[in-house]
């Protein structure tokens, strides 16, 4: 069904329930041209839910998670993570539950025309606001909790709200504050939220984590640096080996996604047929073919995310002995006495150094 005729749908259904109208003296094709005017937060919306909706949607412990008392709390969300307003959706959730009438939603709103504001305030008017609202104290104070970065928190990291008075490219808008002088480009680039930029590792990986936390005992920050640098036996893999890597701030499976980050192994970790865990409760690996999943490996290895030694320990034993015991996938088998690996590895020099780092734990065998 076109989002048209589901919008249309949707509407005839409300309305029908709330028995002003029937659908065939809507205009189906511009069902609020009778509201000329453009609603206004303050002199419309407000005293809606004011009168309505605030005895259970306010206070410490609002209905549904979800404060209808400010703008500001209006935008964010409520049980799930999604903001309940959308600008222009007609899906926005606050819509939705009025429209369908979960619960009494549909008595409570109180009039089929309360109804038709709210449906042209959100998806024709882009929430318009008459009075400019200024932030409450401490916007630029990292220490308070009305820094501005923990509001985007409290809303699950959605911007969506922010643009509507810094505008919809950040830079100034209304409020005429732009977020751009401090966020370069603007504070949607990757790693506003994700790392120190370029210092700690080279695409943004934590730490710091979410919660600012920058010790590897914590499992948002855990082995990330080590994997994501060139080590001794290695130069390190990207984020998709592990993640499936947004390349906008709303993707899928982002931010709105339940917590914790989803963790996601590409074909490396699945090399050889193997069938790579991340376990959440012991935050270790397992299985993993980059860890010893492979035919003469030590496929018990399971190391921890958070515990890992900052002196990574020699090949042996931690993915394979030294040499390997066993097959190899081709049914090859070392002689337990070799040692002088090169002969065959042309990758490695006489004193076991790689050669070329990106061409070990890359799923292929350089002899
Ligand atoms: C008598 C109490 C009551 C009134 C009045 C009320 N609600 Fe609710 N509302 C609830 C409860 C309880 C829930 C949570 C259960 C649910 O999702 O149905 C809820 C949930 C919601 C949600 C979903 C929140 C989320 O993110 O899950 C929205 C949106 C909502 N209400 C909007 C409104 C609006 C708009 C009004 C005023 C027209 C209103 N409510 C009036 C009790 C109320
Ligand atoms: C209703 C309009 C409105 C909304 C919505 C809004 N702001 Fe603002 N913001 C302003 C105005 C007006 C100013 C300038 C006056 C002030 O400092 O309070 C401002 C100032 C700021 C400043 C200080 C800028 C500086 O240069 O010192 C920050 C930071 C900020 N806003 C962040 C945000 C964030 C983040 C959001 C979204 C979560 C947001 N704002 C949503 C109106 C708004
Ligand atoms: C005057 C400079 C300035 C302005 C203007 C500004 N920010 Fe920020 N922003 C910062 C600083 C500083 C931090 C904190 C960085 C840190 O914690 O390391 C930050 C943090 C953030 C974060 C990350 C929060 C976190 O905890 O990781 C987001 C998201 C963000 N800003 C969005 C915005 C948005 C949206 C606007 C405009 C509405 C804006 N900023 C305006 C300086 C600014
Ligand atoms: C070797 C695998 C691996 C690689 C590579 C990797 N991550 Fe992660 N990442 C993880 C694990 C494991 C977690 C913890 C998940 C959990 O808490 O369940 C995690 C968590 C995260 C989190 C959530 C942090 C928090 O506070 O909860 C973010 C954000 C993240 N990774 C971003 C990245 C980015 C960006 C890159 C690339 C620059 C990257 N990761 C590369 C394995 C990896
Ligand atoms: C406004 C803050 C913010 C910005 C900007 C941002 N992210 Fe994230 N990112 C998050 C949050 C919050 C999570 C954790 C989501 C979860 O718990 O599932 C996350 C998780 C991730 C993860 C871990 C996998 C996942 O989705 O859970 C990766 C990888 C990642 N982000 C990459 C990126 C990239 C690449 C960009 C730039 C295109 C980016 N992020 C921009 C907040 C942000
Ligand atoms: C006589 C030649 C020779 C020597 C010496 C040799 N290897 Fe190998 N190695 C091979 C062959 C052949 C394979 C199998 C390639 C295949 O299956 O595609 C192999 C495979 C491997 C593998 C992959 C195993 C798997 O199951 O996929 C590892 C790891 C390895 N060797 C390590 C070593 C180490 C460490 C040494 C030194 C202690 C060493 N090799 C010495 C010939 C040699």
């Amino acid at each position: 069904m076109s989002t048209n005729k589901l919008r249309k749908l949707l509407l005839c259904i409300s309305l029908i329930g709330l028995g002003a109208f029937s659908c065939s003296e809507l205009d189906i094709n511009n069902p609020l041209t009778y509201i000329n005017d453009k609603i206004s937060y303050e002199k419309d919306i407000k005293p809606i839910f004011a009168n309505r909706c605030i005895d259970c949607h306010s206070g410490s412990s609002p209905a549904g998670n979800y404060n209808l008392s400010s703008i500001l709390t209006i935008m964010g969300n409520g049980t799930d993570l999604k903001p309940n307003v959308i600008i222009g959706s007609p899906y926005s959730l606050l819509l939705m539950k009025i429209i369908i009438g979960d619960d009494n939603h549909r008595e409570w709103i109180g009039s089929e025309e309360n109804t038709q504001k709210l449906y042209k305030w959100i998806v024709e008017d882009s929430l318009s606001i008459s009075e400019p609202i200024v932030h409450l104290a401490g916007p630029m104070d990292v220490d308070s909790p009305n820094f501005h970065g923990q509001d985007i928190r409290n809303k699950a990291w959605s911007m969506e709200s922010c643009k509507l008075c810094h505008g919809t490219d950040y830079n100034g808008g209304s409020s005429e504050g732009s977020c751009n002088k401090c966020h370069d480009p603007n504070p949607e680039e990757c790693t506003t939220c994700h790392g120190f930029g370029m210092l700690d590792n080279h695409l943004g990986a934590p730490p710091p984590d979410l919660s600012n936390n920058i010790e590897t005992s914590f499992r948002g920050v855990g082995a990330h640096t080590i994997h994501m640098t060139e080590g001794d036996n290695s130069d390190g893999i990207e984020c998709e080996s592990c993640h499936i890597v947004p390349q906008n701030l709303y993707d899928d499976g982002h931010i709105f996604s339940e917590e914790p980050a989803e963790v996601v192994f590409s074909y490396l970790a699945h090399n050889l047929g193997a069938e790579p865990i991340w376990d959440t409760e012991t935050l270790t690996c397992k299985d993993v073919y980059c860890h010893g999943n492979f035919p003469s490996g030590n496929k018990e290895n399971a190391p921890k995310w958070t515990g890992f030694d900052p002196n990574p320990p020699s090949c042996s034993p931690a993915c394979h002995q030294f040499p390997p015991v066993g097959k190899t996938r081709t049914g090859f088998k070392h002689s337990p006495s070799v040692s002088q690996c090169w002969y065959c590895h042309s990758n490695l020099d006489n004193k076991y150094n790689f050669i070329d780092k990106s061409t070990h734990i890359n799923g292929i065998i350089e002899r």
